[in-house]
């Protein structure tokens, strides 16, 4: 080897350890840091490549996302629900992503058609309520909570909320805007109270005996389920988990998920960080610590999760709950859903 080959060898193989020191990949993250922290170190461990996470409320993170614009040095947005991450892309905040691994591992219906936002972890919006009060029999659908035999006993949180956004926008993609609308106004005249609270709120006030039936995600229920707390415990364990719709679309579902930002520095590390956000190990890991469903299938769920049952879920693609959410929210309002 002639010196000058010697030498531009060597500097290649400088060049390949800096580089590889300095892989690194800046996460937005709307979920509590507890919940993806050990995933990312194990991501981080197998591909040598850092993470940097910031972690936040979702809507703060696409706010600060906007602000920061082509400056941002965020690669990958990470947030729940369709509704929120179609947001995302709507105001110019993701890039597409061709990936046959993500395609391959995430159902159509739970990613982005542009390639822009993927599920990653799956809940379903449920019926719960108090068995000492409701019999079985009384509940069948989403739509049957409407009805006036539910006076009185309904508890719900507000309209700020983009879980009930979403499930109003399954209903208008199902039902139609106008039977929708009536929908929202027989729940809010349905109430035990003024909307309030986040979904565990929900689950304790049926516990205390406020109201009988309400609507929540599966993971909180799971949650206070398996919580240290013996008062949240307590709560859980005296509400049922009803599925509604079984008899025709399925259950609605949502999904937390990620993109990669318009503005990414880093875009082979942020896609190589959502393809391991989909192996089979980082599946089980993060829908058992999260008491979400995988997205993937083949993919074993909790055993509190197990307990629910199985159920039929809503084939709707979510990117419908993104296309319809400003008309839900509109509606929601129309209806007096505070
Ligand atoms: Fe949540």
């Amino acid at each position: 080897m002639t010196s000058k080959r010697v030498l531009a060898t060597l500097c290649a193989t400088l060049l390949s350890a800096v580089s590889a020191q300095s892989a690194e990949v800046n996460v937005y993250s709307g979920r509590g840091e507890a919940l993806i922290k050990p995933l990312l170190d194990t991501f981080s461990k197998e591909t040598g490549i850092k993470v940097n996470l910031v972690s936040g409320k979702d809507d703060a993170l696409i706010e600060r996302l906007k602000a920061e614009g082509a400056q941002s040095p965020a690669d990958v947005l990470m947030t729940a629900d369709a509704g929120r991450l179609h947001r995302a892309k709507a105001a110019g905040l993701l890039q597409a992503v061709d990936s046959p691994t993500l395609n391959a591992a995430i159902p159509a219906a739970y990613r982005d058609p542009g390639n822009q936002w993927f599920g990653l972890t799956l809940r379903a919006r449920v019926i719960v309520y108090a068995p000492e009060r409701v019999k079985r029999e009384e509940l069948s659908t989403y739509e049957g909570l409407a009805d006036p035999s539910w006076k009185g006993r309904v508890c719900m949180r507000s309209s700020d909320s983009i879980y009930n956004q979403s499930l109003t926008a399954a209903l208008i993609a199902h039902d139609g805007e106008a039977a929708t609308l009536d929908w929202a106004k027989g729940v809010v005249a349905n109430l035990a109270r003024p909307p309030k609270g986040g979904d565990r709120d929900q689950i304790k006030a049926i516990a205390a005996g406020e109201c009988d039936v309400s609507l929540v995600n599966t993971y909180y229920l799971a949650g206070m389920q398996n919580a240290e707390e013996p008062a949240e415990r307590e709560a859980a364990a005296k509400v049922a988990v009803f599925w509604p719709n079984q008899k025709d679309r399925g259950a609605h579902v949502n999904v937390s998920g990620a993109g990669i930002t318009a503005a990414a520095k880093n875009v082979a590390e942020a896609r190589k960080l959502l393809e391991f956000l989909v192996s089979d190990e980082a599946q089980r890991w993060y829908a058992e610590v999260n008491q979400e469903y995988p997205v993937k299938a083949g993919i074993a769920i909790s055993p509190t999760l197990r307990t629910m049952g199985a159920f039929k879920a809503d084939a709707l693609p979510l990117a419908r709950l993104g296309e319809l959410n400003a008309q839900a929210v509109r509606l929601l309002d129309r209806a007096g859903w505070r």
